[in-house]
């Protein structure tokens, strides 16, 4: 699909915040909700009415490219788009929940990791060094800087803590569509890519393995999961390239990066 980088006006770039931050404040709303006996359906179904209801907004993966439900919940060695399903959630899994809300015609979309319960210690490794890696990503951004810089700096922190880099799924412009150019991988080349400008909105959203990097479709068509089935993480915000460097427009109220 042809599709050029975007650069936003200040108009735009206002509804960007707004919508990136109503996506962070229903990360933070299910916080609580996110416990041993709870299936992702119900996380799905409480978020749903969130989003519509309170935040009167859009659930941007509903019915997008036919995903049935509102959020994606990937449980474990569930990499990314995992469906809402009756799956209970229990001691010691890990689960990430991605958000994309439309306000006023722009998309906010943010994932994180959640722990039920006690996680291993493998889990927790694995979760808050793929947080390091998005944090360092998106350090990264300033005008000038290429996109190959920031996959570089990633993957050599995954690498360097033998972990992998998913190759498949990126980070990606996005603004009034959920989807745009350019594609942002999670691994690179320094000095090679697209040049960051101001005003150029895109996810950083790294899929970190604790083994190999491979991934499979499962047969519903959208679940990805590693192929050794190890476990995987990922963290994303939705990132704007200002005058001297960035602005994470998902951020939530208890984070700095
Ligand atoms: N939120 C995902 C992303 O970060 C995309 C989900 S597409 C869906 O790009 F259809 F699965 F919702
Ligand atoms: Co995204
Ligand atoms: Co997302």
């Amino acid at each position: 699909m042809a599709m050029s980088v975007t650069i936003k006006t200040p108009d735009e770039i206002e509804k960007m915040r707004v919508a990136g931050k109503l996506a962070s404040r229903v990360l933070e709303m299910i916080e609580p909700h996110v416990k041993p006996g709870i299936s992702t359906q119900e996380l799905d179904h409480i978020c749903h009415e969130y989003i519509v209801n309170e935040l009167q907004a859009i659930p941007a993966p509903l019915n997008y490219r036919g995903f049935p439900k509102s959020i994606c919940t990937s449980v474990n060695h569930q990499v990314c788009h995992g469906i809402p399903g009756d799956r209970m959630l229990k001691n010691g899994d890990i689960l990430n929940i991605d958000i994309t809300v439309i306000k006023d015609d722009f998309h906010g979309d943010t994932s994180k990791m959640f722990m039920i319960g006690k996680p291993t210690v493998l889990a927790q490794r694995l979760v808050d060094l793929t947080y390091e890696a998005l944090s360092l990503g998106i350090q990264e951004v300033k005008p000038g800087v290429m996109l190959g810089d920031i996959g570089h700096k990633i993957q050599s922190f995954v690498e360097k803590n033998r972990c992998s880099v998913v190759r498949e799924y990126c980070g990606h412009g996005i603004g009034r569509a959920f989807h745009e150019d350019p594609q942002v991988l999670h691994y690179g080349k320094p000095n090679t890519g697209m040049e960051l400008q101001a005003g150029m909105t895109f996810t950083i959203e790294p899929m970190v393995n604790a083994g190999k990097r491979n991934v499979r479709l499962l047969p519903d068509g959208w679940t990805v999961v590693t192929k050794d089935h190890s476990l995987s993480a990922q963290w994303e915000h939705t990132v704007l390239v200002t005058d001297n460097g960035y602005e994470v427009l998902t951020l939530r109220s208890n984070e700095s990066l």
